[in-house]
Parts: structure tokens; C-alpha cells; sequence
């Protein structure tokens, strides 16, 4: 998710899950191209499963941008047909590209032809006016012709004229029972549901219908969600931050906590600064008591020339502060914010 999940976040939720697999933010073929690829690509072997996701629509640009992404040691490479921001229809890809299967195809098997990976597509249901389930039936037919297996559908259609990419998550109606259809007319490739799904009973329902599920907003701001997933639906006898249940959840993530200030310091040391990784971790005690107040200790820029210890030492005593005066009307303070 662009601005989101970068290689902090997903350090972040490696902590939490070992066995999910991760995305990247979109990257473009042009800018594999043309800028500087490391800066884009690197990551560490502990993020692993992690897919690459790429975005454009030129055959030879992807077929090099993916052969990077091989080199660099991505498990999976994602071409992104769901993005409707105007920037990336300007670039004409993206959920534009879903009118152009044939052109998708081509872009597929380019990809396919230079790595040994898995090249899989991430796409809407339908684009403006063409809502039909034909339309997607007919784009995943044409795609899996040119040897695409996997398919991560996000259950809206995209608007591209006069919707933000904000609002084209959240206007357009979710339709799961149209990816349902396609597991049923497609029994032979792997279609994985997106859009709308957070808890783990509704995880446990999809599954029970198509082959995977991708969580996005759900994962991001509620992290600690995760932290069963290995356990429930990926085979793990236990996540890598303990059993619930054998563990008390407030001292997991305390330790959860600290090794993101372990990771933080290391990384001043190399240059970046604590808010542009502590950002990603600001869901981690959401619905305990006293969490607006840590929350707003780790996003307070005034702090940012402080060492990451202090901060950590201030949030603390902040949220163990709050949670002492009024637990629960700090919990619902929370619940509050969070809704808002
Ligand atoms: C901030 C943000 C950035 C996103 N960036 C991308 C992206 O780069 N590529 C992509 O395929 N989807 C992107 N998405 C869409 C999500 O992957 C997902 O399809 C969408 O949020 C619906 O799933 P959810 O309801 O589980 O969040 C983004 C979503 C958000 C909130």
C-alpha cells in the first residue's frame, strides 16, 4: 500500500506474523527504469515471504522491472491493475488497465518469460461503467490464458472519473460474492479476495470459499489482529510474538514494542529518523487503556531529534499514566478516535 507498507512497516509486521506474506508498495516499472533501484528495492531477508508489486503497462519495462525484483530475491512479482489515482491513469495502468486485457496478457507474459517467480495480477471488479461480471470473468480468462495463476481481486469496481483513490475504497459497493463466482467458474487458479474483511471469523468465512485473503486497511491500523494469523489459517503452531494465550497480550506487545526501538535506533545510526518508522506502528496498543495518549507521544514531531529510547521511555509513562487516571474512558477515547 503506497505510503504504508514500506520496508519499516513490513520489519514492523514480521514481528507480529512470520507466515503471511507481505506486499510492497507499488513500484513502477519507470522508475526501476530510470531511478535508483536499490533506494526502491532493497529489503531484508527477514520480511521474507514478501511479493513485489509493480505497476505499468509497457511488456519490455515490466519483463526488466521484474527481473529486478528476481535478482533482488522477491518471492512473487504483482502487476497492479486496481490503482485509480489520476497520476497512474495519466501513466495509463493501474485499474485503467483492466479495459485492455489483451495488453495485461502481454505484460504478463513478458514478465513470465524473464523470471522463474510467480507473476501474479491484483485488480477491481470492474472499472466505470463496465460492472458486469462478464467484464471480470472475460479479463481473468484472457490474463490466465497467458499463464497468470494467482489473482487477487479487490471487490469494487474502480470509478476513475471524479472518485479519489480514498473514496474508490470505500463508494464503490463491495461485491464478494462476484470473486466467489470466479473461484466457482475458475477452479483451477488461485483467487484470493480483498476489500472490506477484518476479523477473523470473516477471514475464516472467505477461506472456506476461495483460496486467500489480503487484508489491507484492517492489518495497518489494527495490528495486533495479525498476530493469531500464523496459528488460525497458516499452520504455525504458535506467532513468532507467542500464544495469546500463554503469554499476557499487554507484555507482548511491550516486547513487541521494544524490539521496534532495538530497530529504530539501528536505523538512526543509518540515517532515518524514528517518525518515519514509528508511524507505522502507532495501531499497535489500539483498544487498551491509554493508548491515545502512547500514540500521541510517537507521533509528536517535536520529539524527533530526541534518541528513540527517550521517546520510548516517554510513551511509556504516558500510556501507563492514562491508564492508571482512567481506564475506561481512555479506552473509549480510543475507540473514538478510531472510528473517526
Ligand atoms: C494508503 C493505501 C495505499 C494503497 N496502495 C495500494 C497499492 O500501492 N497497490 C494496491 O494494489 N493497492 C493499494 N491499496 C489498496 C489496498 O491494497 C486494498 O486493495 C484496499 O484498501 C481494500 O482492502 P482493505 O479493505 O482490506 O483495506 C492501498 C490502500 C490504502 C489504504
Amino acid at each position: 500500500m503506497m505510503e504504508w507498507t514500506d520496508r519499516h512497516c513490513r520489519h514492523f509486521h514480521r514481528l507480529l506474523t512470520r507466515r503471511t506474506r507481505l506486499y510492497t508498495v507499488m513500484i513502477t516499472s519507470g522508475a526501476l527504469r530510470h531511478g535508483d533501484a536499490a533506494r526502491h528495492l532493497d529489503f531484508d531477508a527477514a520480511e521474507h515471504p514478501v511479493a513485489l508489486q509493480l505497476g505499468g503497462s509497457e511488456p519490455d519495462e515490466l519483463a526488466h522491472a521484474a527481473r529486478l525484483g528476481e535478482r533482488w530475491g522477491y518471492d512473487e512479482i504483482n502487476l497492479n491493475c486496481g490503482c485509480p489515482s489520476e497520476r497512474v491513469q495519466r501513466g495509463a495502468f493501474g485499474a485503467c488497465l483492466m479495459k485492455e486485457p489483451r495488453l495485461v496478457a502481454d505484460c504478463v507474459a513478458a514478465m513470465r518469460d524473464a523470471v522463474t517467480i510467480p507473476v501474479t495480477v491484483k485488480h477491481r471488479i470492474g472499472v466505470d461503467e463496465r460492472e458486469d461480471y462478464g467484464f471480470v470473468r472475460d479479463f481473468v480468462g484472457t490474463v490466465a490464458d497467458a499463464g497468470c495463476e494467482v489473482f487477487v481481486v479487490h471487490a469494487r469496481s474502480a470509478w476513475l472519473k471524479g472518485l479519489s483513490p480514498k473514496a474508490n475504497r470505500e463508494i464503490p459497493p463491495l461485491r464478494h460474492e462476484l470473486v466467489r463466482q470466479l473461484k466457482h467458474d475458475f477452479p483451477a487458479l488461485t483467487i484470493v479476495v480483498n476489500g472490506g474483511i477484518a476479523g477473523d471469523e470473516a477471514i475464516a468465512a472467505h477461506l472456506r470459499e476461495v483460496d486467500g485473503v489480503m487484508v489491507g486497511r484492517d492489518a495497518y491500523h489494527h495490528p495486533w489482529h495479525m498476530v493469531d494469523w500464523d496459528r488460525c489459517f497458516l499452520g504455525a503452531a504458535a506467532g513468532p510474538a507467542g500464544s495469546p494465550e500463554a503469554i499476557e497480550a499487554t507484555e507482548a506487545k511491550a516486547s513487541v514494542e521494544a524490539a521496534m526501538v532495538t530497530y529504530m535506533a539501528r536505523q538512526a545510526a543509518l540515517g532515518v529518523a524514528w517518525p518515519a518508522i514509528a508511524r507505522h506502528m502507532l495501531g499497535l496498543w489500539h483498544g487498551e487503556p491509554g493508548a491515545r495518549r502512547w500514540r500521541q507521544v510517537w507521533s509528536d514531531h517535536r520529539l524527533r531529534d530526541e534518541p528513540v529510547e527517550r521517546v520510548a521511555r516517554l510513551a511509556a509513562a504516558a500510556r501507563l499514566q492514562a491508564a492508571r487516571r482512567e481506564p475506561a474512558a481512555a479506552t473509549a477515547a480510543d475507540a473514538a478516535s478510531a472510528a473517526a
